[in-house]
């Protein structure tokens, strides 16, 4: 073996190496930095009282709820999320019920499943007033329908 061959040698050498200590330094990182699931937060402010209108109910795309407001009964906050697979469901001033497009469950305007395939009836969230007077919804606190605020 010459000189240049013994260079030419060491240098893939060298490379090999440096090869192999960054995909092991990227291992290392990868293992560090764990995969995360961010959810949005389940307690979240919808605004104020007043920015709700009475009759029928506002639908909150981001969170996907819908705000009723009744004016003898208060606020009450809906999800949105069909019981079957997740779909959004959307509600109808004609016949004052939730339809869900992917499958067709149906939903009352208290929730319950009229006709499936959803399993269960739409949930329904608290609903506070914050101190600064805005409309606090906590989707980790499921109510019964039958939960109003009144403000
Ligand atoms: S997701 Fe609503 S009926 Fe299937």
């Amino acid at each position: 073996m010459n000189r240049r061959d013994f260079f030419s040698w060491g240098t893939a050498g060298f490379v090999a190496l440096c090869s192999g200590v960054a995909v092991s330094l990227g291992a290392v990182v990868r293992f560090l930095v764990p995969d995360v699931f961010y959810e949005p937060p389940q307690v979240f402010k919808i605004g104020n009282p007043g920015d709700f209108p009475f009759g029928p109910p506002t639908f909150l795309a981001d969170e996907k709820i819908y705000v009723f407001r009744d004016r003898d009964k208060g606020f009450a906050v809906a999800s949105a999320v069909c019981t079957h697979l997740g779909c959004t469901v959307n509600y109808f001033q004609s016949d004052q019920k939730f339809h869900c497009p992917c499958h067709g469950s149906v939903f009352a305007r208290g929730g319950d499943v009229i006709h499936g395939p959803a399993p269960r009836p739409l949930q329904w969230f608290e609903v506070t007033v914050t101190r600064a007077g805005q409309l606090q919804v906590d989707k980790d606190k499921v109510v019964p329908d039958s939960y109003r605020l009144m403000v």
